[in-house]
């Protein structure tokens, strides 16, 4: 089977663009940089809610993670818990790439330390027979925590959802992996069963992202965190029609969409071509070099180094200075990590990161 040559389209129900919930959204900072208008520089951080804060510590005590993510006031509450202390433009909904499997009925949990961990990978046409669509029912626990967060909010809620290839490396890996050896593997030798896996999988991250967006949510962001693993050729092949699809199938809902891999420098071009506005880049990749490589008309955002927050004060401020600068040539520019918090970092760090970025382009 020839892979699709344009996004397959996914039927969606419509949706007005005003939501109670989002009433102010659409000039805030964030808003603005991601389509392009001239505002203060918003800022935030992927993983900004979790293991680095002691208060997200202390309230998980002795709830799982999956728990947690089923807990609409906790998801809530934890969301919240970045926006309080480090006044960041942004609160990102506190859940994972998973939930939605998990949802599903797949078998999965969320191990400390390691990750997801899938009970039975995925192997066959017979699993994916097994795979039911995301019924929005099933994750109202995420829709309702997403509620609670746009009507407490200051700042605009981010859902998120996994893009088809990372969710797909879980399944068929049935953990991480640093060589997602299988989901290549199943990707050459059995094209179509791959694509019918990634179509599913583009339905489901579809979805969940509406549902968070019917929820309150402002903008979304997929993740497609180990994208960069692959080959151009089989990214544009086996990849980017499913995750444009996913892009096109929530369009009707008018609000930003932010696309971000991890290692995507190769990527970048091809990342840009859906119907996105926002193109998230590592740390490996400058954000003047991203923007030669992303076509013209969309945001990027990004792009510290996280294992520069381990450097010295002075350090960390002489690089946000050089991402400021960068970010005043592009179409819009939303600061944040090349990648997520990692958990031993300090958070008094990121505090000075936001008021810095705030001083320095108010
Ligand atoms: O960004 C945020 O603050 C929102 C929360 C968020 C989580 N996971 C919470 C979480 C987001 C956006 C995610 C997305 C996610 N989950 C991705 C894509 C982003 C990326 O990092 O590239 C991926 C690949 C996952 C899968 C996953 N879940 C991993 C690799 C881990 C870490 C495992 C570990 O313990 O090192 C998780 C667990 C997870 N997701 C935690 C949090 C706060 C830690 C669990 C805990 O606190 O016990």
């Amino acid at each position: 089977m020839s892979a699709p040559s344009s996004a397959p389209s996914i039927a969606v129900s419509g949706l007005p663009q005003e939501h109670p919930l989002r009433h102010g959204a659409a000039s805030s900072p964030l808003l603005l940089a991601a389509t392009g208008q001239p505002g203060p520089r918003p800022v935030w951080f992927m993983r900004q809610a979790g293991r680095s804060l002691p208060e997200y510590r202390r309230i998980r005590e002795g709830t799982g993670m999956l728990q947690a993510c089923f807990d609409p006031s906790l998801v809530a509450e934890i969301t919240l818990q970045p926006v309080r202390r480090h006044g960041v433009d942004a609160a990102i909904l506190f859940s994972d790439i998973v939930v939605p499997l998990k949802a599903m009925g797949v078998d999965l949990d969320i191990v400390a330390g390691v990750g997801p961990v899938v009970a039975a990978p995925f192997r066959s046409r017979s699993d994916l027979e097994r795979l039911p669509n995301l019924d929005p029912a099933s994750v109202a626990a995420v829709s309702e925590g997403a509620r609670l967060v746009a009507t407490a909010s200051p700042v605009p809620l981010i859902g998120f959802a996994g893009a088809p290839f990372t969710l797909a490396s879980y399944l068929i890996e049935g953990g991480p992996s640093r060589t997602h050896a299988r989901t290549k593997a199943l990707m050459h030798s059995d094209p179509e069963l791959w694509h019918d896996l990634a179509d599913r999988l583009a339905r489901v991250a579809a979805e969940f992202l509406r549902v968070q967006v019917l929820a309150g949510a402002s903008a979304v962001q997929l993740f497609d965190s180990w994208a960069g693993s692959l080959s151009l050729a089989d990214y544009r092949r086996f990849v980017l029609p499913h995750s444009a699809a996913v892009f096109a199938a929530i369009g009707d809902l008018g609000v930003p969409r932010i696309h971000f891999g991890v290692g995507t420098g190769e990527l970048l071009g091809a990342m840009g071509e859906p119907d996105v506005e926002v193109v998230g880049v590592d740390y490996r990749v400058d954000l003047a070099d991203a923007a030669a490589r992303v076509r013209p008309g969309r945001a990027l955002q990004g792009n510290l180094d996280p294992a520069l927050l381990q450097a010295d004060l002075p350090v960390i401020r002489s690089h946000v200075e050089r991402i400021l600068r960068q970010g005043d040539n592009l179409h819009g520019h939303i600061f944040n990590l090349g990648h997520g918090v990692p958990p031993e970092t300090d958070p008094d760090v990121l505090t000075r990161i936001v008021s810095w970025v705030h001083e320095l382009r108010p």
